[in-house]
């Protein structure tokens, strides 16, 4: 799955070195940018003229708290290659003025040119970035109240529940669905419902993934175990293999 999406977001970056990446955090993407790294020190693809908006950030955590996103990405991936560091962008979870900022986030992706391809977690909910169920599929960037659930589920990575803010920044359902490409990556049969409900239930904003239905250029990359409950699997299956076929005989 790592491979894939890395192969995928390596591919964007060859044919496009100035492109404009939309990054996650969560365990899922560690394996991406894993591949992402062995492909920049062995293969030299080159992040020096790359541009990254990530997707959310703990509001109330600086830079520095081990647990803020911007922590996590300076760790896993950051620190490992050669992006230039003022063109990598993470909610500011320290911001005076939130709503302020929140309209210059979105102004920068704009100036941008806009996100090429933006890769995605999902959380158990069905959430993207940190907009929980009930998040209007037009929204923006802004703050949002995370569910108990969330709370629970990210408090492994603090020492102890209470620990784990309330509240993040997070681009909205809009600005995400704004992006060129997205490219979806889940893992393990946790996550199952939750693919299932995105890629084949009722697009609602009860399930903010569902919005993907919406996108006119989305990938998802799974695993067995959570691709598990998809009714349609093994069309998507032969979707796959017709394509890489025609492909082949293109090349002939
Ligand atoms: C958090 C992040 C999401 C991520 C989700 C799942 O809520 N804000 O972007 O998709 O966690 O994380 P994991 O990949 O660890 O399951």
């Amino acid at each position: 799955m790592s491979k894939k999406a890395a192969s995928i977001i390596a591919g964007q970056i060859r044919s496009k070195p100035s492109s404009v990446l939309g990054l996650a955090t969560g365990s899922t993407p560690l394996g991406t940018y894993k591949e992402l790294i062995k492909m920049h020190r062995k293969e030299g693809l080159d992040f020096s003229r790359v541009t990254t908006f990530n997707l959310d950030e703990y509001y109330g955590l600086g830079p520095d708290h081990p647990q803020s996103y911007h922590r996590f990405m300076e760790e896993n991936f950051f620190s490992k290659i050669n992006a230039k560091k003022r063109r990598v962008h993470i909610p500011d979870g320290l911001t005076k003025n939130v709503g302020a900022f929140c309209l210059r986030y979105e102004e920068m992706i704009k100036q941008s040119g806009g996100v090429d391809i933006q890769l995605l977690g999902i959380g158990r909910d069905g959430h993207l970035g940190f907009n929980e169920p009930g998040s209007s599929l037009g929204s923006r960037t802004r703050v949002k109240t995370l569910t108990e659930e969330t709370v629970r589920d990210n408090a492994r990575f603090f020492s102890g529940q209470e620990k784990v803010p309330k509240l993040a920044i997070t681009m909205g359902v809009g600005t995400i669905l704004d992006a060129k490409k997205l490219l979806l990556i889940a893992s393990g049969q946790v996550k199952a419902e939750a693919v299932r409900d995105s890629v084949e239930g009722p697009v609602t904003s009860s399930v903010t993934a569902s919005a993907l239905q919406l996108h006119p250029h989305v990938t998802c990359v799974l695993d067995e175990p959570a691709s598990r409950l998809l009714a349609q699997k093994y069309y998507y299956m032969y979707v796959e293999k017709v394509a890489e076929t025609i492909e082949a005989e293109a090349r002939i």
